[in-house]
């Protein structure tokens, strides 16, 4: 059997700290640090602790050639091999060996990440996630009991004698738009997202107004918000909930045909407490009538940045900006918009079938009808 490393694979000394009792009754220093070997392999998406034997064998395995195993026990031990085939950080090249490790490696190594992107993007996702389990929202008087206060909203880089004037800017078109943009946290419960609004909003926001070939067989899409490298590769996914004239559930929209794919249909309590999910218990937006998950095609936009230090910024960018044409959008339309980045990316991927080393959920955005109440905290302009 022939066995090489799995493509990315960062080592973090990870330290626990405890207190040692019976030290603290003797008197003597409390606090013991423990520190363990953990593996943050991409395409696992778990951490894995591992021993310092094991350790050497990551070292000593690359991750192109294959290599025999045998060669591999003798050098670094049959026990840390078989370990670490076992748990995925090894790779075996048969097939009825862990070879969903080899599959998910394989996936990996076709979408051009970065390592340390991917690694960032795999485990910094949730799953499951929900207050009453360490998803905490503190309010700013907490944040500074605990933390004192926080550093100033602004800074002064210059003697204010240096500082240049500027004129106060005049009125102008934008204005009206930008001043009442604000994210809701009270929404209408009861309203139902008209299909027209619905409809302008996603193709505004997510649709192509245009399509050029750049090289033969080489598309870009232009649409109403900038992108690197005019790939345009995050993707929207709907969870309609009160949108007139579309059945409750799940969809992904077609940027180019401006329509929406059903992906999964649902009663309206299936889609409220899947919207509650999404958000990691945010009630404040579970009831907007329309969510949208924006989640990048990386392959997309690898397939120009490859291996590329700024690619994984640029994806996150580009869905900043999608979010904030879908907020002046909403805002056009008479209503407030959220984006967050809060979410339970693993419940999200499995009930839209995403992969998260293709498909990467970056946000999730929605909009509604304001109920008027202000039973959760929003910030509008005030003259
Ligand atoms: C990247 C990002 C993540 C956010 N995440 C959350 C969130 O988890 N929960 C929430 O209530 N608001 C969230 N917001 C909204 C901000 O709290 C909000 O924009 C900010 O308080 C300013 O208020 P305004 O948008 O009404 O001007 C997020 C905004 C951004 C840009």
């Amino acid at each position: 059997m022939l066995i090489r490393r799995c493509a990315v694979l960062f080592l973090e000394p990870r330290e626990d700290l405890d207190i040692d009792w019976a030290a603290l009754f003797a008197g003597d220093a409390a606090l013991g640090a423990n520190i363990r070997w953990m593996a943050l392999a991409a395409h696992l998406g778990e951490e894995v602790e591992v021993t310092l034997e094991e350790m050497a064998a990551l070292g000593g395995i690359g991750l192109t050639l294959w290599q025999e195993r045998d060669d591999c026990e003798q050098k670094f031990g049959a026990a840390a091999i078989a370990r670490l085939l076992q748990t995925g950080l090894l790779i075996g090249d048969d097939d009825d060996h862990n070879a969903h490790f080899r599959v998910r490696d394989e996936v990996l190594r076709s979408q051009n990440w970065r390592p340390l992107s991917a690694t960032a993007h795999m485990f910094s996702r949730w799953g499951d996630m929900r207050v009453d389990k360490g998803m905490q929202f503190p309010s700013f008087e907490e944040l500074v009991v605990s933390y004192g206060t926080p550093p100033g909203p602004a800074i002064e880089r210059a003697a204010p004698g240096d500082a240049v004037a500027l004129p106060a800017p005049e009125r102008a078109r934008l204005d009206d738009t930008l001043f009442q943009r604000y994210t809701g946290r009270n929404f209408d419960g009861a309203a139902v997202l008209p299909l027209a609004t619905a409809a302008r909003l996603l193709q505004r926001a997510f649709g192509a107004q245009g399509e050029r070939e750049m090289a033969p067989g080489a598309f870009v899409l232009k649409k109403l918000s900038p992108s690197a490298g005019g790939l345009h590769p995050v993707e929207a996914y709907v969870l309609a909930q009160r949108v007139e004239g579309v059945a409750p559930g799940l969809y992904h929209y077609h940027p180019v045909r401006h329509v929406l794919e059903p992906l999964a249909a649902m009663d309206t309590t299936q889609t409220a407490e899947l919207a509650m999910r999404m958000v990691a218990d945010q009630d404040w937006f579970v009831d907007a009538p329309m969510m949208v998950v924006l989640a990048a095609r990386v392959e997309r936009n690898f397939w120009k940045y490859r291996n590329h230090a700024k690619a994984y910024r640029a994806l996150l960018l580009d869905a900043g900006h999608l979010s904030q044409t879908f907020y002046l959008l909403a805002t056009e339309a008479g209503m407030p918009a959220f984006v967050t980045a809060a979410v339970n990316e693993i419940d999200i991927e499995r009930v839209f079938g995403l992969d998260p080393l293709k498909d990467m959920v970056i946000a999730v955005c929605g909009c509604g009808k304001a109920s008027g109440a202000q039973d959760t905290v929003e910030m509008r302009y005030e003259p």
